[in-house]
């Protein structure tokens, strides 16, 4: 069976089997290796994509499930949000190992198209399910706020 969706702003197809998940099509056939693969049980947000805006899990998304919606990657994701989540990053140096941080911009891209001006406590219900070892969450949230400021500037 053929599935079609959305990839990135291009319309995709594959023959993969239909239980396999998102995550494997995504890294295998598609070839766009920036999406992780930590858990591979939902726990640790390493796979997230956006599925028709909304941050999901890949790894445990059947590709059957994403047939005529939209998917995007972090190679992909390119809205106001998504770039001054870009910029903040770069310039609080977030970054350490970079394992997890291509989940993290994506559901920080997500949280910002949604809310522009997260609070704290926002901050931490989003990026609660995505998981750092090298513990960057304080980065993590001061980007989050700098990226928020930057918007504001903009729309201002
Ligand atoms: S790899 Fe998907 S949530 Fe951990
Ligand atoms: S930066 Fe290393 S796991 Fe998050």
């Amino acid at each position: 069976m053929t599935i079609e969706f959305q990839f990135n702003g291009k319309t995709v197809r594959t023959d993969a089997p239909t239980d396999k998940p998102l995550l494997w099509v995504i890294r295998e056939d598609l070839g766009a290796t920036g999406t992780k693969f930590g858990c591979g049980i939902a726990q640790c947000g390493a796979c997230t994509i956006h599925l028709d805006g909304s941050p999901t899990r890949s790894c445990v998304l059947p590709i059957a499930a994403v047939a005529g919606r939209s998917v995007t990657t972090v190679e992909g994701v390119d809205s106001k949000a998504a770039m001054a989540i870009r910029k903040a990053w770069r310039e609080l140096d977030v970054v350490q190992c970079g394992y997890c941080q291509s989940g993290q911009m994506m559901s920080a891209t997500a949280l910002l198209e949604g809310n522009p001006s997260p609070s704290d406590d926002d901050i931490d219900n989003a990026m609660g399910g995505n998981l750092c070892r090298c513990a960057t969450y304080h980065r993590i949230r001061a980007a989050i706020h700098q990226a928020a400021e930057d918007l504001s500037g903009e729309t201002a």
